[in-house]
Order: structure tokens, then sequence, then C-alpha cells
């Protein structure tokens, strides 16, 4: 029975009994004790608990699950996968334990034809908690279980929480007996290979409180209601119901092993380490599907780490089984195809899933290479210097250099027997992070110790004014400068001034600082920058440009009007910029980080690939299509529920208040929590002229443009290039480019043909080069470097031409030649100097140990390259040397 259908009758035995159908959730829910959905009852978590009321009283689904705790175990075990499809049906105080055991037992052993699973009812087993006696006696009296099949364990096995507090309960499991060929007799307790666990069922009454564990923790009280929540494992039911061994040989999963198998070469079941191999490529390559399709990107954190892990243990397995080049496509095609039935949205999502999975691949497959030489020549240094560690610098090379997870590199460590100094790893990692932490707020607060600012932070945060004004009127706080407080300051000299209030808005959300100055009864200062202690107090850098500025002051802060404009276009710009791109390229273009400062906008995002011009071009068309519109954009302060609700983008990981601003253009265009500064209309951006894209590291890319004004500036500036060419090339500027591909194409003729007749000269030389030979041990020698810029073709013409001069005598001809920074040389031999031992490669061999580089061929002819000019009359002696040692 194939996977789909084992869902089907699932779903369709319980919506006949009158259990309401819930689609699966997103493998990614708000739970801050969970990475990912990890059973089918977590969607329904305040239910049992009593927060929310259910909309139905019983509920049925088939829930996406992972489970990423062992990762290393994968392939190894083969009944867990990292994802998996758990199905269950739910009470919320309707049912509880005798129709939950009921309605399991008619479900697995009703006959395949009345829509069942056909299990055979003698090769079932059950497990009850230890005091569970009721469940005990509705197996046995009621489903007519013999006693001997039901067995009782303890808190670890038989009473289920979530790991953490939350609702929990007794449970019982529902076993098949694969028989003796799988292990032991005495049923679940002996032997949870041979007996393979199908379904749990949880009697779901109690409430746990913090401990540690499945079996070290309180209970400390009763849910408002007894439930029910039970979780079948569709691929292992699958795996039963197929006949076959394990899970990855089931349908969903055995597929892909047969990709593997083409792509790799190797065969399956032919050992066990590469087995495991074509294990993980199965398992992770569904997984890592599955995630992305759920929106998550490969990051260096959180599940964005995961799901990097998990892709890159693919790449690696697959270079291991014999695969070259690239495989993730293929793979991933293969659980395309066997996960469309049950997720249709997988095909609405393939380009972008695609796209995520194979960029991913590219980019670690440039460096997958040089980090295992790195790797391996460590590891050999360890071994042969008696040690079993790899260092934790090598580690963090790996991570820093070759993009390798810690985790990666520790598997391949433990693959050698070497164990990684992890300690020392994680150390380097944390000074590297302080180190950039400290630059920035360094750089940014001028070296100040942060703690004088305490004071300030705690008891007089700053009154930001600047959303609606220019100017206000405010009090000198205090004084810094160069660290410490001071009482004053004069002409010339650089402090830091904080205000009660002002309207310069501080740097933060990519937007600069504004500019501007302070101006008091005594005094007036430049403001050059604005940067927020503990976000809640301004500092103003200045330079104070007359007077003396002193602590009570009054001032008059007043924001540069055409900083403020501009920075306003930019901004806001970037918002159309990240809506456009989205429209374009799909809401997995994730913003990884922005800038804008006046006139000028950059803004970077998650993408596996480089995009195209004609994907430039529509992001610019629809960005500037909103600035024609007119939208009006419009900030709304509310909650962050409400925000993500209204459908505003919010950035995952970023610490939001609990009161957050919306910023919107155009409504539905662009909704962004955003603190930055905007303008009122979005014609007032004025024209954005994208610069163009480029790359800033794995799978993020990086779009910068012009706003305003410096739009037309630059556009005005590459108007003056293309009528500076047109000019020159006395053409009218459309026929520029079809003017340079043939003057490019003229180019090379003409060089090609000045090669040509250079070698014509050449060749007419090499008699006289034949007749200045000189001789060695009684064979003609003719070693010479000719003119720079012959290449390696060019010196195998001329050398056989000089070797036919020299007809049946023994003779070595040896030409060379400085062509770029290469050194290509070339060796010719008669067969009468082969006759007296002599041979081409030992030739090149000596020629290419001085000049860095290696050669071979035949006895009569062999060629090489080297790198270093610099050796080659010590080559050429080398050859003189070979033939007289001959
Ligand atoms: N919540 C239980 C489990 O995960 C039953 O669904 O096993």
């Amino acid at each position: 029975m194939q996977t789909h259908e084992i869902r089907q009758r699932f779903t369709e035995h319980f919506v006949n009994l009158g259990h309401s159908e819930v689609p699966s959730a997103s493998l990614i829910l708000n739970d801050p004790n969970l990475l990912f959905v990890n059973a089918g009852m977590v969607p329904f978590k305040p239910f049992f608990l009593g927060q929310q009321t259910p909309p139905y009283d019983k509920a049925t689904s088939i829930q996406k699950c992972v489970r990423t705790l062992d990762i290393e175990e994968v392939g190894i075990t083969t009944r867990h996968n990292t994802f998996f499809q758990m199905a269950g049906n739910f009470s919320f105080g309707d049912y509880f334990k005798e129709s939950a055991i009921k309605n399991a037992w008619s479900l697995l052993t009703k006959s395949v034809e009345d829509g069942g699973f056909g299990f055979n009812p003698e090769l079932l087993w059950v497990t009850v908690y230890l005091d569970d006696d009721e469940a005990a006696e509705i197996w046995e009296k009621q489903v007519g279980v013999p006693a001997e099949r039901i067995q009782r364990l303890g808190m670890a096995d038989n009473y289920w929480s979530m790991g953490v507090p939350g609702p929990c309960g007794p449970c019982s499991e529902i076993y098949y007996d694969r028989g003796p060929e799988y292990g032991k007799d005495g049923g679940p307790i002996a032997d949870d290979n041979r007996y393979m666990e199908i379904w749990n069922l949880v009697f779901m009454g109690y409430e746990r409180g913090e401990g540690i564990g499945k079996d070290n923790f309180e209970i400390v009280g009763q849910l408002p209601k007894k439930n029910i929540d039970t979780g079948m494992g569709i691929e292992r039911v699958a795996c039963l119901l197929q006949g076959v061994d394990n899970v990855y040989e089931t349908d969903l999963l055995r597929p892909v092993i047969e990709e593997a198998e083409k792509l790799t070469g190797a065969t399956y079941g032919s050992t066990q380490t590469n087995d495991v191999r074509f294990r993980v490529i199965a398992d992770h390559c569904r997984t890592g599907l599955m995630l992305i399709l759920d929106g998550v990107t490969p990051g260096n954190e959180g599940r964005g780490y995961i799901l990097r892990r998990l892709l890159r243990r693919i790449i690696r397995s697959a270079r291991l089984l014999g695969a070259e080049g690239e495989t993730m496509e293929v793979l991933m095609d293969t659980v395309r195809q066997t996960m469309t039935p049950s997720y249709p949205e997988i095909a609405e999502n393939w380009e972008r899933i695609r796209s995520v999975a194979v960029g991913e691949e590219k980019a670690f497959l440039k460096t997958l290479e040089s980090g295992s030489h790195l790797f391996e020549s460590y590891a050999e240094e360890a071994k042969a210097a008696g040690s079993t560690e790899v260092p934790g610098d090598v580690a963090f090379a790996l991570h820093d250099t070759h993009g390798f997870p810690i985790d990666l590199t520790m598997e391949m460590a433990a693959e050698s027997g070497l164990s990684v100094d992890s300690e020392g790893f994680h150390s380097l990692m944390a000074e590297q992070k302080a180190r950039a932490k400290a630059d920035n707020q360094a750089k940014k607060l001028g070296h100040a110790d942060e703690s004088i600012y305490r004071s300030f932070v705690d008891n007089h945060p700053t009154v930001f004014t600047g959303y609606d004004q220019l100017e206000d009127e405010g009090l000198i706080l205090a004084l810094v400068q160069d660290g410490a407080l001071v009482e004053r300051a004069s002409e010339g000299s650089r402090v830091q001034v904080i205000l009660d209030r002002t309207p310069f808005y501080a740097e933060a959300g990519g937007q600069m600082a504004d500019r501007g100055d302070l101006r008091g009864e005594s005094f007036a200062a430049d403001v050059d920058d604005v940067q927020k202690v503990g976000k809640k107090v301004w500092l103003h850098n200045v330079t104070i440009t007359g007077g003396e500025i002193a602590a009570g002051q009054k001032v008059t802060a007043k924001v540069s009007r055409a900083w403020r404009h501009q920075a306003r276009q930019a901004h806001s710009g970037t918002h159309l910029i990240h809506a456009a791109l989205r429209q374009v390229l799909g809401p997995t273009a994730v913003q990884a980080g922005s800038l804008n400062k006046p006139g000028y906008l950059r803004f970077d995002f998650n993408y596996g690939d480089q995009l195209t011009d004609t994907q430039l071009r529509d992001i610019e068309q629809i960005a500037n299509g909103a600035v024609d519109t007119d939208y009006e954009v419009n900030t709304i302060e509310t909650s962050l529920d409400e925000a993500k609700k209204m459908g505003a983008m919010a950035l995952f990981g970023e610490n939001y208040g609990s009161k957050v601003r919306v910023v919107e253009i155009g409504g539905p265009f662009s909704m962004e929590l955003c603190g930055g500064i905007h303008v009122d209309h979005s014609s007032q951006i004025g024209p954005i002229a994208i610069l163009g894209e480029s790359s800033v590291g794995s799978g993020t890319r990086r779009i910068e443009a012009y706003t305003g004004m410096d739009s037309m500036g630059y556009l005005s500036r590459e108007k003056n290039l293309v009528s500076g060419l047109a000019t020159s090339l006395k053409a009218p500027s459309e026929e520029i480019p079809d003017r340079i591909e043939a003057l490019t194409a003229k180019l090379k003729a003409a060089e090609k043909q000045v090669q040509q007749l250079r070698n014509q000269q050449l060749l007419s030389r090499v008699g006289e080069l034949v007749a200045n030979a000189t001789s060695v041990n009684g064979v003609t020698v003719v070693a010479q470097q000719l003119p720079d810029g012959v290449g390696a073709g060019d010196l195998r013409t001329i050398a056989m031409d000089a070797k036919a001069r020299l007809g049946s005598e023994p003779a070595v001809v040896l030409f060379t030649s400085q062509d770029g920074d290469k050194v290509p040389f070339v060796a010719a031999l008669t067969d009468a100097a082969v006759d007296r031992g002599l041979k081409a490669g030992d030739i090149v061999k000596a020629f290419g140990e001085k000049v860095g580089g290696r050669g071979g061929g035949k006895p009569q002819m062999a060629q090489g390259s080297g790198s270093e000019a610099a050796g080659i009359s010590a080559g050429l002696s080398a050859v003189k040397q070979v033939i007289e040692g001959a």
C-alpha cells in the first residue's frame, strides 16, 4: 500500500467517526521551546491546556514533523527519519481511553477491503503505563488482546510529555512483531527493533512542570478536561505494509536512493558505510525540501543552521559515494515527485525550493574541496604527531574560510578516529563575535565606556521628536569627551551631546543618522553622527564650530533639510525595492540587511542565484511604477501580532518591543515593521536607478540603487559616457554594441595574424637554431628560450620542425618561452636519441623542476608548463646535465 493511500485511509477512518479533518500546520510554529513542529499535537497545545476553545471536539490530522536531535544517527538506525508524518486523532474532552483504544485497533486490524490496514491481530503487541490498569483492562477484556501480549513500562517509555512544561499523560503504544529474523522473542520490552512501534495513544489529562527529560519532572496538576492525543507513524506503517526492511526502502525514499545510485555509480546494499550515506541523502533531501517549502533558508544559526547542515551533509555524502559535480537538483527533483501527491503546494513552490537548495550546493562546492584537503592534511599531521585531536583553530578555519559547519568537522574527525577541540573552536568563535561587536560599538560610541551612559539610559531616555519635525528646542543633559563626562567644551573640540529631546534620527534599521547643527546662546556645533545607547539615549557626535558649550544650556537642534529629504527618499526607496524584489523573485527573497543614506540604498537578501538583467529591469520598473502611482505612505503603531496579521514583514530573529511601527506604502504593496523615516507620498522618492547586483557571501545577494537627484546624476553620467563612446566610434548610440563587437572580432583576427607571422618568422629561424646546436656526449642539443609569447601549440610545431631537420642523428630539442605568467616547454627527441636511452619525459621533468612546473608525454615528445620564468636558464642547464648523465 502506497504512503499516500495510508494517509487517506487514516483520515477517512476518523472522519467517519466524526472527527474534523485539520490540515497539517507549518513545520515552523511560534513556540519558543521548539525549533520545528515535532509531534501531531503541537498545533493543538492551547486547546489541551484550556488556553483556547477548540472549534471542534474531535479532530484528525497528518502533521509534518521534523526531529533533528540525532542527525548523526540517521541511516545508522533504520527506524528514524528526520522528517516524518504523524497521523493523529485528537479528542478535546470528548471521548477518552476506551474509544481511543478501540478506534486505533479497528483501523489497524480491519481488512484492506473494508478500508483498514489489515494487520494480523496476532502480531500486534501493546504496552501500557505501570499503574494504568484501566487501559490494560480495555485491551484485554474489550479488545481481546491476550494478557501475555500486554506489557507494562515506566515513565521513560509510557508517560508522554513534550519534554518541557505542557500537557502530558500516561500512554499506550501499539507494536508490530516483524518476526524472529529481526531480533529476540519477548515483546517490545525485550526488543524494540523486532517489535516496531507504530502508534502511540496518549491519555492526556495532566500538566507537566519543570524538570529534565522524559521521566524526571513533576506533575503540577490536571488539565481542565481529559483529552486524547495519538500519533501513528505513517512511514513505519508504510514500511510494514510494503514488506520492506526499513523506512528508507519505502515508496517515498527508495526512489531517492535509486537516483543517488545513478548519480554516484555506487550500489545500495553493498557496504554498511555506503548504505548509511545513501540513507543520509534520502532522509536529508526530503527534510531539506520540506523545510525550504515552509520558508527556512540556509544560515548560520537556529533553523537556518539545521537546514544548512542537512544540505551540506547530502553534498558530502554524495561526494563520498563517488559523485562529481552537482547532484542537488536531480535528487531534490526525485523528492518532489514522491512528495507532491500528498503535498501539492510543492509544485507551486518548486522553483523557489530548487533555487535555495542548488544555491547552497553551489556555495558549498566552492569550498568543500579546499576544506577537505585542509582537513586531511591536518588529520595526517595530527596522527603523525601521535595526537588524536583536531585543534580548535583548524576547526575554526574550516568554519570561517570553508563554510564547514562545526558538526560536519566533528563527523569527519570521528570518521578518521579523531576528536575535535570544540572548546577551542567555540572560544575562537566567541572571540571573533566579541571583536566584531566591540569594533562596531567602539566605532560608533567613540570608544567610551558604556557605563557612563547608564544613568541616562535608566533615568533620562531621550524623547525623539523627529518623525514630524526637523527642529526642536532642548536641554543639554551631559557632554562626553574622550570617554569621560565633561562640564564644558570649546571651539574646535569634538564632544558627544546628550539632550533631553531631539529631532535627530539616530542610526538604526539601516538608515544613517541625520546631519545638522546644534545652536545655543553661546555656541554653535555641527552634528555629524548620532548613535543610540541602550536603545534609549541619543548621542550627538558634534564638532564645536564656535563659542563654548556647557551642560545645562538650552539648545536649538536643527536637522539639515536637504539631508533628511534625501535620507527619506532612500529609505522609502529601499521599501519599494524590497517589495518589487519579492514580486519578481518570490517570497523567499528575504531581507538580510540594508543601508540607506541620502541618495543611495543598498539591500541584501537571501537568494541562491545571480539575478538576470531582465529580473533587475523588472524590479526597477515595478519600484518606479510605485513611485509614479504616488501611493500614500502611512505609519501605524500596533502590537506585533496585529502587525503580522496585517501582513507586515518582520525580520526573523529581530527583537521587537511590545508596540511596533508599521510603515505602509500603497497598502498591500509594501508593509514593513520599521522605525525609520519615510516620505509622505511615494512620488517624493523620485526616480530609482538600480546600479547593479552582486554577491555578498554564500546565498546572499545585494542590490544597490540611487534615489532622487542622485539617480538623475547617475543616469546623466551614463548618458555622457554613451555619447562620448558614440563620438569616438563615429556611430549613433544604438549601434555601439554592434560596433564594439565588430571591433573586438577584428582585433582578435589581427592578433591571430600577428601570431601567425611571428611563428613563420620563428620557423624560418629554426635552421639557425639548429645550426647553433651544441653537442653533449655525442648528442646534438638544441635547448633554447624563444621570444616571449609563444604558446604551447606553437612551441610544439617548432620543436617538431627542428627535430625533423636533425634527421637520424641522436638529437634532443627543448624549446620554452614566457607566455604571460606561464612558462610552457616542449621536448622532442629523435629516434636515435631514444635508442640511446634518453626520454623526452625525463627532459621535461628536469626542466620543469626549475620553472616550478611539471610535464610528461611519450619518449619522443613531451611537454609541460611552469610558472617561474626566473628558472629558465637553470632549466636549460639541467637538460644538458640529464644528457650528460645518460
Ligand atoms: N504526542 C504523542 C507522540 O508524539 C502522540 O501523538 O508520540
